[in-house]
């Protein structure tokens, strides 16, 4: 059974003032998101993720459609169960949103004493939870004695405390720099890893995607417009605001100025070839060039890794018979694209690999 299960989510606000038209915030949203994965949201500012997440945990009631959690409906629900289905929920944000006048303890308490957890056992809980995230030490200091990567620490144990099935997670390493980022991401791996919690992570950092998801979606103004498993859409991104996503960690075809100026460096013809495990590999691109006797240069791209598999898009310089590159180009097929011979011109679509296979 998932864990969570969107079908045709819309949430609409009313006009901020008179006369002007509706806001769909979130437009006809269906997903699923199995048990145990770690699902990306990304998305710009103002493309609903957030909205979304305040669905899922019932902060706010959906306009039409459905969700559920475990099989159980979130929508629909009364007061009264929907405290219920919160507290199966824990949520981290991006300010961290602690008690500043309370200790890391009393922060962590907070909720236990909100589920009517029992005083006698509220001091193993705290302990246990402190220890997970490697704040032992910090029990008795106050947030504002804490770096911002402790304090999402404390936040996460505050979270966990009444052992949620699902952690949403809200910009919640968007406050940190990177090497901080890199040690909250770590962290919610074990959380995901040793406790089994569901974690749904939002951001518009895509790096945070890349070292985290197992899935991501991709949302653009109220509407997933890709889904899939992180290493797909990062090797072969569909759309075109994916790509725009992609390419802030992800070389991809040079474009514009970057083209240009390789065009003033390099001679020959410009070819990007997408490689990837499972599809084409370097070995044989190097190979088909060979063969047909072309020289080549790698002049922009890199290679990547997710998840343990790798791929890349490299743009080669070729050289050699006009003739015999046409042809190594050709026999490359759909995981190579000539870019044009003037950078105004538009370059054709790269056509991703996946729908190469699917072929
Ligand atoms: N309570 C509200 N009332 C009216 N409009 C809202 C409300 N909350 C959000 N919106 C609007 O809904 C849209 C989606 O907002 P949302 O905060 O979900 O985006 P987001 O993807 O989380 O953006 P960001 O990356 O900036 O956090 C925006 O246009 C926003 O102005
Ligand atoms: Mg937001």
């Amino acid at each position: 059974m998932p864990a969570i299960t969107l079908t045709d989510v819309v949430k609409t606000y009313p006009p901020r003032e008179k006369g002007a038209a509706p806001l769909t915030a979130v437009d006809g949203v269906s997903l699923e998101i199995a048990d145990g994965e770690i699902f990306g949201i990304i998305g710009y500012s103002g493309a609903g993720k957030s909205t979304l997440v305040r669905l899922i945990n019932a902060l706010e009631p959906t306009t039409s459609g459905r969700i559920e959690i475990d099989g159980r409906p979130v929508t629909g629900l009364r007061e009264r169960e929907l405290r219920g289905v919160r507290a199966g929920i824990g949520m981290i944000f991006q300010q961290f949103n602690l008690f500043s006048s309370k200790t890391v303890w009393g922060n962590v308490e907070f909720p236990l004493k909100a589920a009517g957890v029992p005083k006698a056992d509220h001091q193993r809980r705290i302990s246990e939870l402190l220890h997970f995230v490697g704040l032992a030490d910090k029990a008795h200091a106050r947030p504002d004695q804490l770096s911002g990567g402790q304090k999402q620490r404390v936040g996460i144990a505050r979270a966990l405390a009444t052992s949620p099935g699902v952690l949403l997670a809200d910009e919640a390493t968007s406050a940190l720099d990177p090497e901080t980022t890199q040690e909250v991401l770590a962290l919610l791996r074990r959380v995901n890893a040793e406790l089994g919690i569901t974690i749904v992570v939002i951001t518009h950092e895509m790096d945070v995607i890349k070292s985290i998801a197992d899935r991501v979606a991709v949302m653009d103004r109220g509407r997933v417009v890709e889904i899939g498993r992180t290493f797909e859409v990062f090797s072969a991104p569909r759309e075109a605001s994916t790509r725009r996503f992609v390419s802030t960690v992800v070389a991809g075809s040079p474009e514009g100025d970057d083209l240009a100026a390789l065009r003033r460096r390099h001679e020959g013809r410009l070819v990007t070839v997408r490689v990837s495990e499972g599809g084409v590999d370097q070995q044989q691109v190097f190979g088909v060039l060979a063969r047909h006797g072309v020289r080549f240069e790698i002049v922009f791209g890199g290679i990547d890794e997710i998840g343990g598999r790798t791929f890349g898009t490299l743009t080669l310089a070729l050289t050699g018979a006009d003739g015999d590159v046409s042809a190594a180009v050709a026999e490359l097929g759909a995981a190579a694209t000539e870019l044009p011979a003037s950078p105004t011109t538009e370059a054709a679509p790269v056509r991703p690999a996946h729908d190469a296979e699917a072929r």
